[in-house]
């Protein structure tokens, strides 16, 4: 329960505040399809029946709208982790011509990704965090 709130709180704070933050410039380099392949190599579906209702309703969306252009697979085993990651992503994912996420599928894959990192990549979610907060990189100071 605790937890949830957290997330909930965690959630408002990004979209209301956090929008503007996203650049996105990078572009994709060569080494992308080999990592590409790699990402693809693994499982291609989440085991969410322990998840909540809400986020059980919200991987469906996810596993229909993020396996138009590639493999589910690809999204399911990359290394994103942090609400920002996700947010950028998903956004860039979102620009993409015939993508088909309008907000509200947006919305529900954020939240999705978000829950499922901190559960299915705990581990890795609180090593980014803590780098993140290390290196003091919150959006006031990037701006
Ligand atoms: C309209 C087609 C399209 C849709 C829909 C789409 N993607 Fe992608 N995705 C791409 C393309 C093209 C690339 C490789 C180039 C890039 O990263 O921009 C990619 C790459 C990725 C990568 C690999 C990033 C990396 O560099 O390691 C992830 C993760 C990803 N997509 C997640 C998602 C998620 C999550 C969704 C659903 C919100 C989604 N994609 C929906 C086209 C799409």
């Amino acid at each position: 329960m605790v937890r949830v709130v957290f997330y909930l709180v965690l959630c408002l704070t990004l979209f209301g505040a956090g929008t503007s933050a996203a650049s996105d410039q990078s572009a994709p380099a060569d080494t992308s399809q080999s990592r590409f392949k790699e990402l693809e190599k693994g499982p291609k579906t989440i085991d969410v029946s322990k998840y909540p209702k809400e986020m059980q309703d919200n991987y469906k969306i996810f596993g229909k709208t993020c396996s138009k252009c590639h493999s589910l697979a690809r999204p399911i085993n990359s290394t994103y982790a942090l609400p920002d990651e996700w947010e950028r992503y998903i956004k860039r994912m979102k620009r993409k011509p015939g993508s088909g996420i309008g907000s509200k599928e947006a919305k529900a894959i954020y939240e999705f990704l978000v829950y499922d990192s901190q559960v299915r990549k705990k581990e890795l979610y609180d090593k980014k965090l803590k780098e993140q907060e290390a290196s003091g990189q919150n959006k006031e100071k990037a701006k």
